[in-house]
């Protein structure tokens, strides 16, 4: 998503009201290109490896040492900010692309922490808070302050396909575009099943400059994300393998959303280690189920609809870090599950219980 879906949902949504303060109006315009124009800010060196992600912060001197360069992009009036190096990259991505015959253009690139906040209430007062926090990063938590991240949109057959779940239909597109980041020193920010990691749902559209084609290469090819390849993943998931099984009833992103309220209860058991997080499949998630999880609903609350379960393998604390809970130290608990339900598809999941069956 994006300012993109930002841009996109407030068209839809609100109108064309939201405007040029945010970003800019939509322009429905050319597919020409985008073409760079002045730096809108002093050059000074910065890192282009920085992390920037739910629990890194943008750092706070970068705004003062970014270089950023005006871009056009055919979606709005008004010219979108891209990083110096990084819009020359893209440029040459694009040309690289466009000589095979797949193309793209810009969509979001640059947002203030400022902009960021209004893309947030924007998406709170029209979708709600839980679809907003799940798709907007808190303002000064966005890879899009670097200047380093950019949304692209796909243009197939002269027509701009910009909307998220449209742009969901072409993967096979995406998989050229993909295969042409690294060389000139992009990398794809968010994976498929990789949320756990990363925080949020694959985005084929968001891509990060980081200015090493050889590292891109390696991240690439080996399709970690860039917390595992930083090597800061937080030390009570690190190494988790996750199973997302095949599903009638869930997507991706259904089963995305089990994870913050599962990790927000783990993150607190100090020692315990995740091993396996795994979607335990549609029959684990029937009417018994659904059943179960509003037995448990607390009282004057909204019936649930859906119900899920999660199945994990964790490690104990070592014996020191043990003491005073409930778990023997330095063993590995399987299979233990997490029981959630919610009301409405778009609504949030609500954790249950946890614990053997
Ligand atoms: N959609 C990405 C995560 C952002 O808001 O930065
Ligand atoms: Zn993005």
């Amino acid at each position: 998503m994006a300012n993109a879906v930002t841009r996109r949902g407030f068209v839809g949504l609100a109108g064309a009201a939201f405007g040029a303060a945010v970003l800019s109006a939509c322009s429905g315009g050319n597919n020409a290109g985008s073409q760079g124009s002045a730096s809108v800010a002093a050059a000074g060196g910065i890192d282009y490896m920085v992390l920037v992600n739910k629990q890194h912060k943008l750092p706070d001197d970068w705004e003062a040492k970014v270089d950023l360069v005006e871009a056009k992009s055919p979606l709005y009036d008004e010219p979108v900010k891209v990083e110096r190096k990084a819009y020359e990259a893209y440029l040459a991505l694009k040309k690289d692309l466009d000589a095979e015959g797949t193309f793209v253009d810009l969509d979001s690139c640059y947002r203030s922490v400022a902009h960021q906040q209004e893309v947030m209430d924007e998406f709170t007062k029209e979708k709600g808070e839980e679809y907003a926090k799940r798709i907007v990063a808190t303002p000064g938590y966005s890879e899009h302050h670097t200047g380093l991240a950019l949304d692209l949109f796909l243009v197939i057959d002269g027509k701009n396909v910009a909307e998220n779940d449209e742009m969901m239909k072409h993967p096979d597109i995406w998989e050229k575009v993909h295969a042409k980041l690294a060389d000139h020193g992009f990398i794809l920010r968010y994976l498929h099943e990789r949320k756990i990691f990363t925080g949020y749902s694959y985005e084929p559209w968001h891509i990060r400059f980081i200015d090493n084609p050889e590292v891109a290469k390696k991240i690439m090819e080996t399709g970690v994300t860039f917390e595992e390849y930083l090597n800061e993943v937080p030390e009570y998931i690190a190494g988790c393998k996750v199973d997302y099984g095949t599903s009638k009833t869930y997507a991706e992103s259904d089963i995305d959303s089990t994870i913050d309220p599962i990790l927000g209860e783990f993150a607190n058991w100090k020692g315990c280690v995740m091993k396996r997080f795994v979607f335990a499949g549609d029959d684990a998630c029937g009417a018994e189920e659904l059943a179960y999880a509003n037995s448990l609903r607390e009282q004057g609350t909204d019936e649930f609809d859906q119900a899920i379960v999660l199945v994990t393998d964790f490690h104990s604390p070592s014996a020191d870090q043990a003491q005073g809970t409930a778990w023997e130290p330095d063993k590995d608990y399987n299979d233990y599950t997490w029981h959630l339900g919610r009301t409405g598809a778009d609504g949030a999941w609500k954790l249950l219980t946890w614990g053997y069956a």
